[in-house]
């Protein structure tokens, strides 16, 4: 043994390269039979494992283009950093965007914009925009909420996000007078921090569960009797990333905390089924919803990704003959993200936002049912001008996720599903999320919803509005084709969105629904 030891402290350091080079070969030809490639070419073979897994890093860093990846470019990315930094987020020189190219948006400019008068409110707050209408209002809920900000944080639980990522985006709803959507997994204590909260429930009923997992409309009421920050319930019937699609928690993800929170038993395998058990058509659907609103107080919506339209037209048809209906509905575009999905559901099941929207909210426009609904819209509308398209076609508020979790540091590294987010925001792993900064990441969302508000604004005011609520479909061209080169949105889409009723952002500030704390 000495002897042996002894040899080894002789050698030289190249010769313990070789020596590790040889053990490698040796392990890639005869002890390993998983990989093909390192068994045939022992060594260099890992070369392209490693190589791959750069890949995305080297490609984002060095050789795409500004306005070239997916879900969001360079461009897009550095402005929500920059606006929740508070930096300067303008870019010189003119755009860099062919504006001529298919499905560029164009917002018309008034000849002469809006002036604000000397005592309106956005002297004082330039970032005050609250929505123009008051969720539960047409339904008589008791406790109606008129969101405060046009830009909220859309579901996402604590479990697929890090409990410092959902803490700061409360403390950011609450700096900026936005809501918080819970997601799925139920109101964590990171839910708590004093933002307002939508309460959102999937098929789990993850917090509102009965021991065999189905709806708990007695656990639903203490749930708001106890946490007042609860504004609304959201029941989601599906998301743009995979409607239609169950979840599995697998026991061991489970912590004490997860398990108290979640409602569900630590160690066994949480299943989040395909379909809803608390109802099973339409009909039922509309009970839920009244029984939750008549329980709680609050308003309640769904939530869902656009498909086909027959089980959408049975429940307009049936919110018309009976007076009833859900106080908002959240449309999902199927370019919405996800903590985790099949890329076959991610890419394919469900239609773009600008096609589900429209075609969904020209159904309930048929029937006359547009006013009595507040519309809310998600999938990469986190940037003023879509919002500004989204808005001329009829939504009243916006929910943003993927950039939301940009404005408190996701780098956008697509690995929300391994548990190694190396931001800290879409992990467990404590070492991971101990990088943020709760604190200084709340500012951050907080500015970028700021930032975004201020910059809406000025949009709205060069359309020659007070409010974005009053853009019309006929105030935002859109590039169809070539030799018809644009259009607008009345003529692609073929409706005009019904007038919000509008009289002034200084009356909002003085409504007793307004959320957030400016009262
Ligand atoms: C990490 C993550 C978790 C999500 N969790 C939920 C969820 O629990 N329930 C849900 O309805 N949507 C969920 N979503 C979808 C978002 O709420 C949102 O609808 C979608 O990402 C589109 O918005 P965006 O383009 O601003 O990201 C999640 C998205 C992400 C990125």
């Amino acid at each position: 043994m000495e002897s042996v030891l002894q040899t080894l402290g002789a050698l030289p350091w190249w010769a313990y390269i070789l020596l590790f080079l040889a053990l490698l070969a040796f392990r890639d030809i005869f002890l390993q039979r998983a990989h093909t490639i390192t068994h045939n070419f022992p060594i260099v073979g890992h070369l392209r494992y490693w190589l791959e897994s750069i890949g995305p890093e080297m490609r984002q860093y060095f050789v795409a283009n500004n306005r070239e990846e997916l879900p969001f470019n360079r461009i897009e990315r550095g402005w929500i950093y920059a606006s929740a930094k508070k930096e300067n987020n303008y870019e010189g020189f003119g755009t860099d965007r062919d504006i001529y190219a298919h499905q560029h948006i164009f917002v018309k400019n008034a000849m002469i914009g809006y002036q604000l008068p000397s005592n309106h409110i956005n002297q004082k707050d330039p970032y005050f925009l609250p929505c123009a209408k008051v969720i539960g209002a047409y339904n008589k809920r008791k406790k109606p909420f008129r969101p405060a900000s046009v830009i909220n944080v859309s579901a996402m639980s604590f479990g697929s996000l890090s409990a410092a990522a959902v803490e700061s985006m409360n403390h950011g709803v609450r700096l900026s007078g936005a809501y918080h959507n819970t997601g799925e997994g139920g109101l964590s204590p990171y839910h708590k921090k004093g933002g307002d909260v939508v309460f959102h429930f999937g098929t789990g009923y993850f917090g509102v569960r009965t021991p065999d997992g189905n709806f708990s409309l007695e656990k639903m009421k203490q749930l708001v009797e106890k946490n007042p920050s609860i504004k609304a319930i959201e029941i989601k019937l599906s998301q743009g990333a995979k409607p239609g699609k169950g979840g599995v928690l697998p026991g061991a993800k489970i912590t004490k905390e997860i398990a108290e929170i979640r409602h569900v038993e630590m160690g066994k395998d949480v299943l989040s089924p395909a379909t809803h058990k608390a109802f099973r058509n339409i009909p039922e659907l509309l009970q839920l919803i009244e029984s939750i609103a008549e329980a709680t107080g609050l308003p309640v919506g769904i939530k869902g990704a656009i498909g086909k339209l027959d089980q959408w037209q049975e429940l307009a048809d049936l919110m018309k003959e009976t007076g009833k209906g859900p106080d908002f509905i959240t449309v999902d575009g199927g370019e919405g993200g996800t903590g985790a999905a099949p890329p076959s559901f991610a890419d394919h099941v469900s239609l773009p936002w600008t096609y589900g929207f429209s075609s969904l909210y020209r159904l309930f426009l048929e029937r006359g049912l547009t006013e009595r609904i507040v519309f809310i819209g998600s999938g990469k509308l986190g940037f003023p001008a879509k919002a500004a398209m989204a808005f001329a076609m009829g939504v009243d508020v916006i929910n943003v996720a993927r950039e939301a979790m940009m404005s408190i540091g996701c780098i956008q590294a697509q690995i929300c599903h391994t548990n190694r987010c190396p931001a800290g925001v879409a992990t467990q792993s404590k070492w991971l999320q101990s990088g943020i900064n709760v604190p200084l990441k709340s500012e951050r969302l907080a500015q970028y919803f700021k930032s975004f508000r201020k910059e809406f604004l000025e949009i709205t005011h060069a359309a020659g509005y007070e409010h974005p609520c009053q853009f019309t479909m006929e105030d935002i061209q859109v590039n169809v084709d070539d030799d018809y080169l644009s259009s607008d949105l009345k003529s692609v889409y073929g409706y005009q969105k019904t007038a919000v009723p509008f009289t002034s952002l200084n009356e909002f500030y003085n409504c007793i629904h307004l959320g957030g704390k400016y009262q």
